[in-house]
């Protein structure tokens, strides 16, 4: 196998330029950029055995990155598992630990470096965040927000975000974010599941340079929420657009003036005590809330952030996810401010105003560290060289991705244009389940495998079964498995204990010996070196550009359409997107598949969901591929939808609808 740990800028000489390429193309293997690892946080590779022979005594070396009030007795509880719990006699302050402790050594230096749609910035120094979180937190407390209610925020990128989850993990009151892409219905199932009596929102935000109304979308939703809201807005739009404030509502700049340097006490809260709930699809309709904890989460990805990410406080470090996701809390928010640095927080498009708005955001604010998804990658190479190739990315030092499977062409551009073969680049394995990074290389110390994950990060057990729970071979495909616990994992689903047990716990697990297996259900393969290629979902969910959306989800938003009687709804392969939105729909009797049906049926969905899961193609058909049980058979749909091999279909209990279907979507 050919290394490719070579590092350098390109030569001039042609000849050369050309062999390198060469050598990029065949490499299999890359080692870490020695520049890299003669700095890097984490460098020695005994971490590994040390995790296995000290666990779980060896994660105290994740929560000694934190500040504790109190500090715990013991560093894991298995009594009552899967309802595992971390750290407990420990008591801390996520706010705290994010904001107030860096005041001494870094006040005046950024905590958030915020760059707006429109080109405009807000730098707020861990003295300016500390003001505005301890004001915001006075404010929670005036409009009667009490330890442990549940907040709702649905907000764009603005740093109104991150403050009032600051605030609210200050008081101890858990956050819930519902990303503001997501429709007025999907709030509103958020808010409902939560019970939660606070909103904060804003008026709009700038998408491509025009101002977006947000608030009536907001209202739309709490005009479906069972229990009455008080909700605070923030004036993002100012004189781009006029709002009225109802009678539930305040604005967020007048209740900040009016707490003017207030200062408010962090509440102590125990290591197991709810820090936020984040809602993510799954197998069924109904969004799981996924509980986080204070002390194991933070220390979980505080650790992460400094061992995968190598953060250190003089930093200025980029994570381009949106706040709304588990990857924006993680990995914009409380790993990155818990280790003291600057966050980079970007409100808009890569693309606006010009395709090379990422770099020169990198150059601007020297960038050292870029942490971004495959399918902006893959745009970015679609795009083309030339506008990285503008900027100086010299700053930059490590890259990652996250949120989908990255195939190794897009990995090596990534690593070739944007990182000039001297920056590791970490492809980051984890789930909004999971709180933190799982699977990956240590940047300093494994070689790079372009296309895969890498081995599981230390202390952490992670392997391929098949369906009996036996491990696979090397090279073969099976299913991910956990089978230790870890701090950052959730602790359960909110409300909905059994839940979280049947979806977590149930296929591999075996409850009479009190073994516990975490099953994510995706697929993998693990090769002679221990490292992990995530394959995808083997369950209804599909992966649309990094967000995860339920299939079930879109198909109750599409019989919900008069004149559907039945709908199906697969990922099929999507060049830019990884997967699409493949709905195949039968009519009712008396109704025409016809283009006003398909836009309603579009129109719902984005409706019920929300922009994201728009679908992109409408199949409509007489009737759906069937087991002679009756199952609809969804990987022959999926096959359909990316053009494959259909293979034998002749077990189907209606074998001959399946090339009629196949002839409609290579007709579309
Ligand atoms: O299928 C895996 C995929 O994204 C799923 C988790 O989605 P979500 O909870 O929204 O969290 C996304 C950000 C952490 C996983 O079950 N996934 C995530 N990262 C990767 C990945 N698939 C392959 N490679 C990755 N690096």
């Amino acid at each position: 196998m050919e290394l490719g740990g070579y590092s350098g800028a390109m030569s001039d000489d042609d000849e050369l330029d050309v062999e390198l390429e060469a050598r990029l193309e065949e490499a299999e293997e890359f080692e870490p950029p020695e520049a890299f690892v003669e700095q890097a946080n984490v460098t020695d590779e005994s971490i590994y055995e040390e995790f296995e022979e000290n666990w779980p005594d060896a994660w105290e070396r994740a929560a000694d990155l934190l500040d504790w009030d109190e500090d715990y007795d013991q560093v894991l509880d298995d009594s009552e598992a899967p309802f595992y719990e971390w750290f407990t006699g420990g008591s801390l302050n996520a706010s705290a630990n994010c904001v107030d402790r860096h005041l001494d050594e870094r006040g005046d230096e950024p905590a958030i470096e915020w760059v707006g749609e429109l080109g405009e910035e807000r730098t707020y120094t861990y003295e300016e965040l500390h003001r505005e979180v301890n004001e915001f937190a006075a404010v929670l407390r005036e409009q009667g927000v009490e330890e442990d209610d549940v907040v709702t925020m649905y907000m764009p990128m603005i740093p109104e975000l991150p403050i009032a989850m600051l605030a609210c993990a200050r008081i101890g009151a858990p956050h819930a974010v519902v990303f503001a892409g997501f429709s007025a219905d999907a709030l509103a199932t958020r808010m409902n599941a939560a019970d939660s009596e606070h909103l904060i929102t804003c008026d709009g935000y700038y998408r491509r340079g025009d101002a977006l109304e947000h608030l009536d979308k907001a209202e739309e939703g709490l005009e479906q929420v069972d229990q009455a809201v008080d909700t605070i807005v923030v004036d993002r739009l100012e004189d781009d657009f006029d709002h009225e404030l109802g009678p539930n509502q305040s604005d967020y700049h007048d209740l900040l003036a009016d707490q003017e340097g207030a200062e408010v006490e962090p509440v102590e809260r125990d290591a197991e005590d709810m820090l936020f709930l984040m809602y993510t699809s799954g197998t069924t309709g109904k969004p799981k809330g996924v509980k986080h904890t204070t002390g194991g989460y933070l220390a979980y990805t505080a650790w992460t952030s400094h061992a995968v990410l190598d953060i250190k406080s003089e930093d200025t470090y980029w994570c381009s996810a949106d706040i709304g996701w588990i990857t924006g809390h993680s990995y914009i928010v409380y790993g990155p401010l818990a280790l003291g640095t600057t966050s980079v927080m970007y409100e808009g498009t890569p693309d606006y105003p010009e395709k090379d708005r990422m770099w020169e955001i990198v150059d601007d604010h020297d960038v050292t560290q870029l942490y971004t998804a495959p399918t902006a990658i893959r745009a970015f190479m679609k795009w083309g060289q030339e506008y990285p190739d503008k900027h100086d990315l010299s700053s930059l030092r490590l890259l990652g991705t996250v949120g989908e499977p990255i195939n190794p062409r897009a990995w090596k551009w990534y690593y070739k244009h944007i990182g000039n073969e001297s920056c590791p680049v970490v492809d980051t394995w984890w789930q909004t389940e999971t709180g933190g990074m799982m699977i990956t290389t240590l940047p300093a110390v494994k070689n790079m495998k372009p296309g895969s994950a890498g081995p599981p990060l230390p202390g952490i057990d992670a392997r391929i079964v098949d369906e009996s729970g036996n491990e696979v071979d090397a090279g073969r495909a099976g299913y991910l498995t956990v089978n230790n616990p870890w701090p950052g994992m959730l602790r359960t689903l909110y409300k909905n204990d059994e839940r979280f047990i049947s979806e977590y716990w149930n296929e591999y697990s075996d409850p009479d010996e009190d073994e516990w297996i975490y099953f994510p259900e995706d697929g993998a393969k693990i090769d002679e070196d221990g490292y992990i290629t995530v394959l995808g979902r083997v369950d209804d969910v599909i992966n649309v550009s990094g967000h995860r959306l339920g299939t079930m989800e879109i198909e109750s938003a599409i019989v919900g359409v008069s004149g559907v009687a039945e709908a199906a709804v697969v990922g099929g392969d999507h060049e830019m997107k990884g997967e699409a939105v493949y709905t195949y729909v039968i009519t009712e009797d008396g109704y025409e598949g016809d283009e006003d049906l398909r836009q309603e049926i579009i129109e719902s969905v984005e409706d019920s969901i929300g922009p994201i899961a728009r679908p992109e193609a409408v199949v409509f058909t007489h009737e759906l591929p069937k087991t002679r049980s009756g199952k609809i058979m969804r990987r022959l749909l999926e096959d359909i939808a990316n053009g494959d091999d259909l293979g034998n279909t002749s077990t189907l209990r209606n074998p001959e609808v399946v090339e009629e279907i196949a002839e409609k979507v290579q007709g579309d």
